[in-house]
């Protein structure tokens, strides 16, 4: 009788976590029994299934459908009918990614369970527990027996904190996706034509972390810094940041910005192609400051931390909300050479990951 694959279960729920999803999941499903969970965190089409279908991603088999709420509301919501599914379905290993209510709800249900629990991107920290992402990933950390860290500044910050489950550096899923595209994505035009852009002559500006979209005095300070830069600029505006803009009565301030186009959210290859031809980038998510660093685009980020430290070597520069640093770093960006292999010891991460996940499971 031949021997059952092992159950791995991957629960996703936000747009970076199909993005990490795409190059793993092939592999996982050759030699596992995979079976992909969506949370419903992210529920729009432009924030989910247009990633779905670009990235070919496996259907998720279950949606939780939890929606929008507060973080108690979303992470209850999802713990309640993830137990459901989980004492149905019996994983050998459920795999949790990043640092999402997704991701700390995903943890929490299955260590409590006792199903041990893989977290894909572990270690990174920005220190300020003032980030609900940085209270998802600590917590998520703590209750995983098998943490993939994508840098080695990552697998330096859970030997500080004394992790001693199985830690594994596997190098960075997001990057394996990128070097695959790399070559369609700089013959790509599409984009630009759509919006009129010329390569090398624009900006792409993307917000949406609760310190920059929740407070009103820091969006209003965004939308006054993208009225004085003196050039294009394209800004696909996460449904929260578009939420909070009208409800803070800054819609119309931003919309009057001479030069400025406004769009719904990108799909992955449309922003990575923008990503590639801007001038430079200006973004609070941790995602693209690695996909700037990757593919060689000086990167401005619009935070004072950054859970990246590597990149920083790579072009990238803390410009907080400072109109003055922005615009002074605007007008002197360094010249950035693309790259940094993705690969450890000549492997792709998926392939690491996809090895640690056989041995770990066959040595139970
Ligand atoms: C979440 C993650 C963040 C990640 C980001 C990527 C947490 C705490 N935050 O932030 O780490 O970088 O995803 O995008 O998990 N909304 C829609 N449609 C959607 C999804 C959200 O309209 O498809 C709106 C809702 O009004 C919602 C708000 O956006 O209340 C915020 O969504 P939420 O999932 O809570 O957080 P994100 O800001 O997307």
């Amino acid at each position: 009788m031949p021997l059952k694959k092992p159950v791995i279960l991957s629960v996703v729920g936000a747009r970076p976590q199909f993005i990490k999803l795409a190059p793993l999941a092939p592999v996982l499903s050759r030699q596992f029994n995979h079976i992909v969970i969506h949370t419903g965190q992210h529920y729009d089409f432009e924030m989910s299934q247009v990633f779905f279908r670009e990235l070919h991603l496996p259907k998720p088999k279950y949606n939780l459908n939890v929606g929008s709420g507060s973080h108690a509301l979303m992470t209850a919501n999802i713990m309640v009918r993830l137990e459901k599914l989980l004492g149905q379905l019996r994983p050998d290993i459920v795999l949790v990614y990043g640092d999402t209510n997704s991701t700390l709800a995903g943890a929490l249900t299955t260590a409590k369970l006792q199903i041990p629990v893989g977290h894909i991107e572990a270690g990174l920290r920005s220190f300020r527990l003032d980030m609900p992402e940085e209270i998802n990933r600590r917590l998520t950390d703590q209750v995983s027996s098998l943490l993939f860290c994508p840098t080695s500044t990552a697998l330096k910050n859970l030997k500080k904190e004394g992790i001693t489950a199985e830690v594994v550096h596997s190098g960075d899923l997001m990057y394996e996706l990128i070097a695959e595209r790399l070559r369609d994505l700089k013959r790509s035009r599409l984009v630009l034509n759509r919006y009129q852009l010329a390569a090398g002559q624009f900006l792409l500006v993307t917000v949406h972390r609760a310190s920059n979209s929740d407070r009103k005095e820091n969006l209003e300070t965004t939308v006054e810094i993208l009225a004085a830069l003196n050039e294009r600029v394209i800004f696909p505006v996460h449904p929260r940041t578009a939420a909070n803009l009208k409800r803070f009565g800054l819609w119309r301030k931003l919309a009057a910005i001479v030069n400025l186009i406004v769009t719904e959210p990108l799909p992955y290859l449309d922003n990575l192609t923008l990503l590639m031809h801007a001038r430079a980038v200006l973004t609070d998510s941790g995602g693209m400051q690695k996909e700037a660093a990757f593919i060689g685009t000086p990167c401005i980020t619009l935070r004072q931390e950054t859970e990246w430290p590597e990149t920083l070597m790579q072009g990238n520069f803390l410009g907080g909300l400072s109109q003055r640093k922005i615009i002074s770093r605007l007008n002197h960006l360094p010249q950035i050479t693309t790259g940094g292999s993705y690969r450890i010891k000549g492997r792709k991460p998926s392939a690491i990951i996809s090895l640690a996940l056989k041995r770990f499971l066959g040595a139970r």
